[in-house]
């Protein structure tokens, strides 16, 4: 499984010391962007971002939690994201933001919320390199994995099938040892904030997503 390390719930004053530990393990370094508006809660910004660009040559997966993603495009492609995942339930105009993603040479992903049907995307699929199926509500990391998410990667993973799409399949939230189990053969990748983040060996608990 490739993992991509939500860094959310990091202590940031030893982003470094443990991204470092983890560096050989992971594959992506996953970016919550938060602005107060579209979630509860606030966490960093492009600057941020691009403080720690340097720390790793790791992919960086931005994932926007902001009502009008198309307004910061530029900010968050200039300052090293390699995917911008915006949310469809945002308010920007979804073809115009992927197109504007593109135009940074930068991949676009789409997002849903847990109360969102696949259906309501099923017309971007052809046009972005990952989905990313949350499942938990969006704006805090640490909470319990939501089962519906399971037949979403399903859904995911047979459209690609059936229509040679491109996508990676990603999901985001709750995601530890046991939940990793109910998902891995629907996914390329998983989010893994504080089931790694918060362990006392946060290179066990990386490796047993790995090897899932
Ligand atoms: C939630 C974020 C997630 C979250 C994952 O809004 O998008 O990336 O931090 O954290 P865990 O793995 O703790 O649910
Ligand atoms: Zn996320």
């Amino acid at each position: 499984m490739k993992l991509d390390l939500s860094i959310l719930n990091l202590d940031y004053k030893n982003v470094e010391k443990d991204l470092n530990k983890l560096i050989d393990i992971l594959d992506y370094v996953h970016l919550d962007v938060m602005d107060g508006v579209f979630v509860n809660n606030i966490s960093f910004g492009p600057d941020f971002i691009k403080s720690i660009r340097s720390l790793t040559t790791k992919t960086f997966d931005t994932h926007l939690m902001i009502i009008d993603p198309i307004k910061y495009i530029k900010q968050f492609a200039e300052a090293g994201s390699e995917y911008i995942t915006f949310h469809v339930e945002a308010n920007s105009n979804v073809m115009d933001t992927i197109n504007l993603i593109k135009s940074y040479n930068v991949k676009p992903g789409i997002s849903i919320k847990p109360n969102t049907k696949v259906e309501e995307i099923k017309k971007y699929l052809p046009y972005v390199d990952q989905v990313l199926v949350m499942s938990v509500e969006p704006g805090f990391g640490g909470q319990g994995f939501m089962p519906n998410s399971i037949d979403k990667v399903k859904e995911l993973y047979n459209l690609r099938k059936e229509n040679n799409y491109n996508y990676l399949i990603n999901i985001d939230g709750g995601i530890n040892d046991k939940t990793i189990t109910l998902v891995k053969d629907y996914i390329d990748m998983a989010v893994v904030g504080s089931y790694i983040t918060k362990a006392a060996d946060k290179v066990e608990c990386a490796n047993k997503i790995k090897n899932a």
